[in-house]
């Protein structure tokens, strides 16, 4: 595909459907958050989308990083202490500022979802949450092979 392809769309803007509320305020890592709670506040109007969501174990959630400011194409990794390009690592300082985190569901009070496992910190806007789904993903991981 050309660099100018007319397909290529200029902006997309997306509303977020809803928030994080935890213990967490700076954007800074912090191991432990891994093992604590955090809720996921969903707006009262697309409460319905959770229809059966408390029937999963995990959950995608993708978030924004509001609190990052610009983005760096190379930086250095933290699990490997390595140079690499964004788009090899889980940088928070993206070019769309998208965050991704396998969380495990707790329970479902209404329309907040309690999470083990986001490392994104209180207030952080929620894009949208996916479930995990093992069988699904066992056959993408076949499929790469
Ligand atoms: C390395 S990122 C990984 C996030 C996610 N697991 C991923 O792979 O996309 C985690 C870091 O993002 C930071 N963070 C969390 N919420 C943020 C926000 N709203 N704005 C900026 N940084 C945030 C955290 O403090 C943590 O240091």
């Amino acid at each position: 595909m050309s660099e100018n392809s007319e397909n290529a769309p200029e902006k997309v803007e997306f509303t977020p459907i809803g928030y994080v509320e935890n213990d967490y305020f700076k954007p800074e890592y912090k191991e432990e958050v891994y093992e604590k709670v955090s809720k996921i506040v969903l707006r009262e109007d697309l409460v319905d989308g959770l229809y059966r969501v408390e029937e999963l174990e995990k959950l995608y959630i993708l978030f924004y990083f509001s609190k990052s400011e610009g983005y760096k194409l190379i930086h250095r990794r933290r699990y490997d202490g390595e140079m690499s390009g964004v788009f090899a690592s889980r940088s928070p300082y993206r070019p769309n500022g998208i965050g991704l985190t396998l969380v495990e569901l707790l329970k479902v009070e209404g329309n907040v979802l309690y999470v083990k496992g986001l490392d994104a910190i209180n207030g952080t806007p929620v894009l949208d949450i996916k479930p995990y789904m093992k069988d699904l993903e066992e056959k993408e991981k076949e499929n790469t092979k």
